[in-house]
């Protein structure tokens, strides 16, 4: 970490973070660890009834994880949990997470406008709504940025910062540093593209995914297993540059020709997935999607993985993306 972000006090960075949802909740669990006093604004009052209990057991299962050292009561004195965006006056940073919706997310925009100083960072948690669209509905869109969190967010390392048009780049920076304080590894996004970078990559992979079940290649069970073990033994620890040095270059380069043009490149929502949909399946929150489950096995599933997010998170940490970079450096002080 940089000594910029050795000066960075959380405690001195107010957070405001509006929507509490799914991603609001564990985002303002993340900030909360990190030091930041967080202003939680439930814009809907429905909000209000689950998300300080949803807060609190991400806190109680960090402890039982060892992510923290401290009970959930430490954390959350730093926590206002209201309707008013008012209370958002003093937040240097403000994270809106709301529904997918562009209008709603303008008209959420607009009441945080009325109330943050002009200087004040404004970030969306938007999975795919282009940044230089959203910031055209603020007034000051040059302090206007993607935040584009992975659930859940108070274990998950990854973080894109994205920049629209009219984004300044080097409060980007700022975000980017600030982040490093979250515990993440933080991707500067410095153009906007559709997706972003993560996006973009996965959907390619959900695509093709889909493609070949629906085309009798193989069923749903073995592709997740297909990409599980293959994908999932690399990923985690190199990406997919690192992985072709690894494993050859000149392999990919030869298979790119063959494969390439083979490759699905279909633009219409595919049947498979607009069919579970129009059912009203939602996946395991509702107990039905690619799989059936009942509410048992819905909950198995769901506690499972909850429970897999903080080891593989644990994994990770024992092989950052800079430990071989540390290694050779002390080889190389070892060899002077
Ligand atoms: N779920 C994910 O894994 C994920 C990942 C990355 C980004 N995102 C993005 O984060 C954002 C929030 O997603 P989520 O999964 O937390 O959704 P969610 O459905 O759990 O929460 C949505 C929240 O939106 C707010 N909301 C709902 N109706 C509203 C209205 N009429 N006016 C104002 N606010 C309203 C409420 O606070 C509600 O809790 C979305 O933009 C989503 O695309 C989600």
């Amino acid at each position: 970490m940089s000594d910029q972000n050795n000066q960075i006090k959380t405690s001195e960075i107010p957070v405001g973070v509006v929507g509490l949802g799914l991603m609001g909740s564990s985002i303002a669990t993340c900030l909360l660890i990190a030091g930041h006093p967080v202003v939680a604004v439930a814009p809907i009052s429905s909000d209000l009834l689950h998300a300080e209990k949803r807060i609190r057991e991400h806190l109680l299962k960090s402890k039982a994880n060892g992510l923290v050292v401290n009970d959930p009561e430490f954390y959350l004195r730093n926590l206002i949990i209201t309707e008013e965006y008012t209370s958002l006056r003093d937040s240097q940073l403000v994270i809106e997470c709301t529904i997918e919706n562009k209008d709603i997310k303008a008209s959420v925009y607009h009441k945080i406008e009325e109330v943050i100083a002009p200087e004040a960072l404004l970030t969306s948690n938007t999975s795919a709504i282009p940044i230089s669209i959203l910031q055209k509905l603020t007034r000051h869109p040059e302090r206007f940025f993607g935040l584009h969190w992975a659930e859940p967010s108070h274990t998950t390392r990854f973080l894109e910062i994205i920049c629209g048009d009219q984004s300044k780049v080097e409060r980007g920076e700022y975000l980017y540093q600030l982040s490093h304080l979250w515990r993440k590894e933080p991707i500067l996004v410095r153009k906007d593209i559709p997706g972003f970078i993560t996006n973009r990559l996965m959907y390619a992979m959900y695509r093709e995914a889909i493609h070949l079940v629906e085309n009798g290649y193989a069923t749903i069970e073995d592709v997740d297993r297909s990409c599980r073990n293959n994908a999932g033994y690399f990923m985690t620890m190199v990406g997919i540059f690192r992985w072709m040095d690894l494993t050859g270059v000149q392999a990919y380069h030869t298979v790119m020709q063959n494969l390439l043009p083979t490759l699905y490149n279909g633009t219409e929502v595919p049947k498979l997935i607009d069919d579970v949909v129009k059912a009203g399946g939602n996946g395991v929150s509702n107990a039905k999607g690619f799989y059936d489950y009942t509410p048992e096995e819905a909950k198995l599933w769901e506690e499972t993985f909850s429970k897999f997010t903080y080891q593989i998170r644990e994994l990770a940490l024992q092989y950052p993306a800079d430990l071989i970079e540390k290694q050779l450096l002390k080889l190389k002080e070892e060899n002077l």
